[in-house]
């Protein structure tokens, strides 16, 4: 056969990376297009990259659906640079032979330090002490001031026991705490390790002081934490959102903090993201991070590395290290 008859594998990625970026892709023999560096691709942009793509290192705000897939007739893999992947139709690419993969466990740590941080800075009200802080118009310390939620020995609930709700389960024995775990399905290797106890979700909703919310997002975990669950928490609880936005009602999680129904937020998604609602960000108890939960120098390289050896092994005939669906 003639060499130059073989076509060059091309890559779509679909955003900048950080370190290692696409080296390995490049040495592998690929060409990489890249987009995304004047902004996020839209969906024509996508399309056109798609179109000529063997495969795609795509992040959790592309959407990946049946018409992109479809118009993708040489796509073999879809790597997600996200341990969740609802941004992409799986039936569609099962059905098309497209491999999906992840980044599962190496981001574990890293979110569920996030998970920590966001709980410690809405229980300890560290964004509002921070503020006055630096406002120069604190007079000196007083009793009263900038009063917040213990959070040593309290109960925390996990919404979705999956690795990241262990690794923040494990966080939280360190506090003395009582962790309840919140799962669709018994999971003791999970559970037992950490001493968690499971109860149906408004049981642990009534018991907890902290509830954090590692779901994935799927049609039966879509609003999940809704109006009936904000009445179901104590007056004193803090509620974390790790996983995605649209699990938590955004308008009753408002309206919940607004009217004292719980004592605070700390989010890191949002259901319409990338907006974010002005009535959620005037709110002074709700911590808020541009989803971040992976975001650490590591764990980022790591992700990148495990998107590139997926594609590599994909195209070469191998199987995905981490495969999806
Ligand atoms: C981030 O939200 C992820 O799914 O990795």
């Amino acid at each position: 056969m003639n060499a130059r008859l073989t076509p060059v594998p091309r890559i779509a990625v679909t955003r900048t990376l950080p370190e290692p970026g696409t080296t390995s892709l490049q040495h592998a023999g690929f060409v990489v297009d890249q987009l995304g560096s004047t902004g996020n691709p839209g969906v024509v942009e996508l399309a056109a990259a798609f179109a000529t793509a063997s495969g795609a290192l795509t992040t959790l705000a592309d959407v990946v659906d049946r018409t992109l897939l479809e118009q993708s007739p040489h796509l073999k893999v879809v790597a997600n640079i996200a341990v969740g992947f609802d941004n992409i139709d799986l039936v569609a690419a099962r059905e098309l032979g497209i491999v999906v993969t992840n980044t599962p466990d190496v981001l574990t740590e890293a979110v569920a330090d996030l998970a920590w941080a966001l709980l410690l800075a809405a229980a300890r009200r560290i964004v509002e002490g921070d503020s006055w802080a630096r406002s120069g118009a604190w007079p000196g310390w007083a009793p009263d001031q900038v009063l917040g939620q213990t959070v040593h020995g309290k109960t925390i609930a996990i919404v979705g026991m999956g690795r990241i709700g262990a690794a923040i389960g494990r966080r939280a024995r360190g506090f003395g705490m009582q962790v309840l775990s919140c799962s669709r399905t018994p999971k003791p290797l999970l559970e037992d390790p950490i001493g968690a106890r499971r109860l149906p979700l408004h049981d642990a909703l009534a018991e907890a002081d902290f509830v954090v919310v590692v779901a994935p997002l799927t049609s039966s975990s879509h609003h999940l934490i809704d109006a009936e669950a904000f009445a179901a928490m104590r007056s004193n609880a803090v509620l974390v959102n790790v996983g995605r936005g649209s699990v938590v009602d955004e308008r009753a999680l408002i309206d919940a903090v607004r009217g004292g129904v719980i004592a605070g937020a700390g989010l890191d998604v949002f259901e319409f993201e990338p907006e974010i609602s002005a009535e959620l960000r005037s709110l002074p108890n709700v911590v808020l991070t541009p989803h971040i939960g992976s975001a650490t120098h590591e764990t980022r390289a790591k992700m990148v590395q495990l998107c590139c050896d997926n594609i590599i092994r994909v195209i070469g005939g191998d199987s995905p290290l981490t495969p999806v669906g």
